[in-house]
């Protein structure tokens, strides 16, 4: 009989011997390959469009219940308990409620491995959280800590269930997919991905610093820090929307990256990268403003387009590249980009000097 996930230390049954992860469709072969170079005790078992499972190893091994794999590409992390299925919604609803006995969560997570399916989600996850003794109408956005009912959505009647503690910001959201929309007056997607990249990290660029977008036509990155209250120089050949060219605190470089002479990143205290070009030719491009010059930005967040899937084999020699230059870089694919990863990066032994404290100096008050 089973005691139930949330009350105590779940048992290792209870916890499961699989994770699964979520991912972009069409990336589990990359989330494979990362898990075995970060984690090869970690076997690969099923997996379909959309996740991918792993048996926890090595043999005995228990993780920590806020235990998350850098697999870069996995959205999110859950200890996998068994499936669920009925032929109705409330008969699997029951099932998950059986399979994972009674106490409270702290917020209940359905999502579909594959969104092109287009499940009924909001109706299942009112069915499993009255079948489970969870209010119905409470954000399905968790609190860093709190304890998440996973189910994990195959097709309208196999479900697969299972739970993690919320802990990183990609966590605490359904699926690890960003719950934040783009505004209407956004001039492009970049918008919402930045404003995604700055939550996963935990990064707050602050107004009256300076930043640098290689890569910043139509500027909606441009746009969402300007909006933050930035100065942002955006460098690329092709024209930026007329809304963000406009706007007082922003000037356009139109030339191409190689092309900006080195010292005028001098001043520059976020660099951003978003050009459609090959990764390598990208890491040319901030190696040349890191090393060539005496920028040192506080913090780079720098997208790298994966041509072919195949090329995520690089990602380590990539981070190794930033750590070389004196940063510490984080990797992660966005949920709301497509195929690339964004590798975002802050000054190993930074500076005392705080944002504030630069900005003013920079006016020379
Ligand atoms: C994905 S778009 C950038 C989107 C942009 N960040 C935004 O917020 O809307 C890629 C851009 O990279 C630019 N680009 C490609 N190669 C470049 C280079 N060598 N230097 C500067 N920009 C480049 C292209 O002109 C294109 O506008």
């Amino acid at each position: 009989m089973m005691t139930g996930i949330p009350s105590g230390k779940p048992s290792p049954r209870e916890r499961g011997q699989f994770v699964l992860c979520g991912c972009q469709g069409g990336g589990e072969a990359a989330l494979r390959l990362r898990q075995s170079e970060t984690l090869p005790a970690f076997a690969p078992a099923a997996w379909r469009r959309g996740v991918a499972t792993f048996r926890i190893g090595p043999a005995g091994f228990d993780p920590p219940d806020d235990f998350f794999p850098d697999f870069v590409f996995a959205r999110t992390v859950v200890r996998s308990l068994g499936q669920s299925s009925g032929s109705t919604v409330e008969v699997a609803a029951a099932r998950v409620r059986e399979l994972v006995g009674g106490g409270a969560w702290d917020a209940v997570h359905v999502w579909s491995r594959d969104p092109r399916g287009e499940l009924p989600v909001a109706e299942i996850r009112a069915a499993v959280a009255v079948a489970c003794g969870h209010d119905p109408a409470a954000d399905a956005v968790a609190r860093p800590g709190g304890l998440v009912l996973d189910i994990v959505l195959d097709s309208i009647d196999r479900w697969w269930v299972g739970w993690h503690r919320a802990g990183t910001p990609s966590s605490t959201w359904p699926g690890g997919v960003y719950p934040g929309r783009l505004p209407e007056s956004a001039v492009s997607r970049a918008w919402l991905k930045l404003d995604e990249a700055l939550a996963v990290f935990g990064l707050e660029p602050t107004a009256g610093e300076l930043a640098i977008e290689l890569g910043a036509a139509p500027g909606g990155a441009c746009q969402r820090l300007l909006e933050a209250g930035l100065e942002v120089i955006g460098v690329d050949a092709a024209l930026v929307d007329d809304r963000v060219a406009g706007h007082p605190r922003f000037t356009q470089w139109r030339m191409r990256a190689r092309e900006v002479p080195l010292k005028k990143f001098q001043r520059c205290d976020w660099l951003l990268t978003d050009m459609n070009i090959d990764p390598a030719s990208t890491m040319a491009a901030l190696a040349r403003v890191l090393t060539g010059g005496t920028a040192r930005p506080r913090g780079i967040i720098a997208t790298l387009k994966l041509p072919e899937w195949s090329r995520s084999a690089e990602i380590d020699g990539w981070l190794d590249a930033f750590r070389s230059w004196g940063y510490e870089p984080k990797a992660r694919q966005l949920s709301t980009a497509g195929r690339e990863i964004c590798i975002a990066a802050r000054p190993v032994g930074r500076g005392t000097a705080t944002p504030r404290r630069r900005a003013t100096r920079r006016r020379g008050e």
